[in-house]
């Protein structure tokens, strides 16, 4: 679905991004990670063809993006990461607009709008919108004209927990028909349940690209804490794949000295310091 050959850009005579190569395959969710200023949304301009002055090549559905034609954008669909909405036009008005730059049939504007708890706000101006409303709208447009590669600039940020839900789960039913879609996102927690792989992203170039389940498993086995009473409370701690084997833990077990016991896998978080030294805040 997308192949990166050898792609650089920089905004200034300092190189930024440089020699960047990855592919994706129709059908995965594919997360681009990093922290603030690593180049995200820089490389969500250059697929999606608004950023044309880049050297190497990056062809999506076939096309080389700086080269796209008109028809590109009716097999696309972006999530801005900042609002790109009509604020003086209804909900309404603004999905009927921007559905009608495309030849393909849409989809139903009412349909959708439920779909996103916004089905009584409708009419309202998007400038009477909040901004976790604006989220919403600001997605569902990108999904109107059905498109087969989706591209969220960090979605769920700033959305209560509810509606984070509820996109995730959109996101996931446009995956099980088959689309191809780029996340970007800080929300590790997201990145690791949605996507089948990940690139992490600092100053312009890919640290670390796998499923986020190999990468934690390159941190290490997962393993268990347990705390114990012993005249006083202590702890310990064996790898989660030997506990039918850790005879402290067996012998605490049979005499029900546990306190509490709790699994400890690293995290995507955890993972993401170890191999740029940075967070991802
Ligand atoms: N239009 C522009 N002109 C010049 N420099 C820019 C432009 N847009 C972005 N940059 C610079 O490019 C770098 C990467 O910006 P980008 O927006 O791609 O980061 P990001 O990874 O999306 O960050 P965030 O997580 O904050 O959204 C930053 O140093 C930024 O200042
Ligand atoms: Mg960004």
């Amino acid at each position: 679905m997308l192949t990166a050959e050898n792609l650089s850009f920089s905004y200034s005579k300092k190189p930024f991004i440089e020699n960047m190569s990855f592919h994706v395959g129709k059908g995965e969710i594919f997360g681009f990670l990093g922290p603030s200023g690593a180049g995200k949304t820089t490389l969500q301009k250059i697929l999606t063809g608004l950023i044309t002055s880049y050297r190497g090549s990056v062809r999506l559905c076939g096309v080389e993006c700086k080269k796209h034609g008109s028809h590109f954008y009716e097999n696309i669909g972006v999530d801005f990461e900042f609002s790109t909405l009509y604020e003086k036009l209804t909900a309404r008005q603004n999905l009927i607009f921007f559905s009608s730059l495309y030849t393909r049939k849409v989809r139903p504007v009412d349909n959708m709008l439920a779909r996103v708890g916004l089905q009584n706000d409708a009419d309202k101006r998007v400038s009477e919108y909040s901004k976790g409303m604006k989220s919403r709208l600001n997605f569902i447009k990108a999904l109107m004209h059905d498109p087969e590669v989706l591209f969220l600039d960090e979605p769920t940020s700033g959305l209560d927990p509810t509606n984070s839900r509820l996109m995730k789960d959109m996101i996931l039913q446009e995956k099980a028909t088959g689309k191809t879609i780029f996340l970007t996102t800080h929300n590790m927690m997201d990145a690791a349940e949605l996507c089948g792989r990940v690139a992490f992203i600092v100053n312009g170039s890919i640290k670390a690209l796998d499923s986020p389940h190999n990468l934690i498993m390159r941190k290490g086995a997962a393993k268990i804490k347990y705390l114990y009473y012993d005249g006083q409370e202590r702890t310990g701690e064996c790898l989660l794949s030997n506990t039918s084997s850790d005879s402290a833990l067996l012998q605490l077990m049979r005499e029900n000295r546990i306190l509490s016991i709790h699994s400890s896998e690293p995290t995507l978080n955890d993972i993401f310091i170890d191999i740029t030294g940075r967070t991802l805040q």
